[in-house]
């Protein structure tokens, strides 16, 4: 496992669209154990493969609710309810900015072994997974924020982006 570079804001490969998955290879296994080590090197709930420079749908959660997810080629197939709270992201690192976005999500994803299942996900996990699709379609958090973006404070420094 190695550290990826984490692409920053401006780089213009977060604002691609990202290919679909269509089949594991070695080199993929690699880059999803890479992403989770760079999440957590992070302290982020959450990593999409453009962030580290590759235009392929994968994307890697953990928002420490027991499960380390993998989501390839993910779709929403339902979206519902609404829920506004602050987000960060490891792309635009020491910023934090309000955002609402759907309370309750359905998903449907290949996992790390290309199997499809389907996710339901709310609060915080439905947060991080419509953050990390937005990624995949080459859209930042920052053109949904509400208001300004704030730097985060001392306080605030150690929260989870993704
Ligand atoms: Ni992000």
């Amino acid at each position: 496992m190695a550290l990826r570079e984490i692409r920053k804001q401006g780089d213009p490969i977060l604002n691609k669209e990202c290919k679909p998955v269509k089949e594991m290879t070695e080199r993929l296994q690699e880059l999803i154990e890479d992403m989770f080590e760079t999440m957590y090197e992070g302290n982020g709930c959450g990593l999409a493969a453009p962030q580290v420079g590759i235009l392929k749908q994968i994307t890697v959660i953990d928002v420490e609710d027991g499960n380390q997810y993998v989501l390839i080629n993910p779709e929403i197939l339902e979206e519902s309810g609404s829920q506004t709270g602050d987000e960060g992201c490891l792309s635009v690192p020491g910023y934090t900015g309000t955002v609402t976005r759907p309370q309750h999500i359905r998903i449907r994803a290949l996992d790390e072994n290309m199997e499809p299942y389907e996710l339901e996900a709310e609060d915080l996990l439905a947060r991080c997974i419509l953050h990390e699709c937005d990624h995949l379609h080459g859209h930042l958090y920052t053109e949904k924020v509400e208001g300004p973006l704030r730097e985060v404070t001392a306080e605030e420094e150690g929260e989870e982006e993704a």
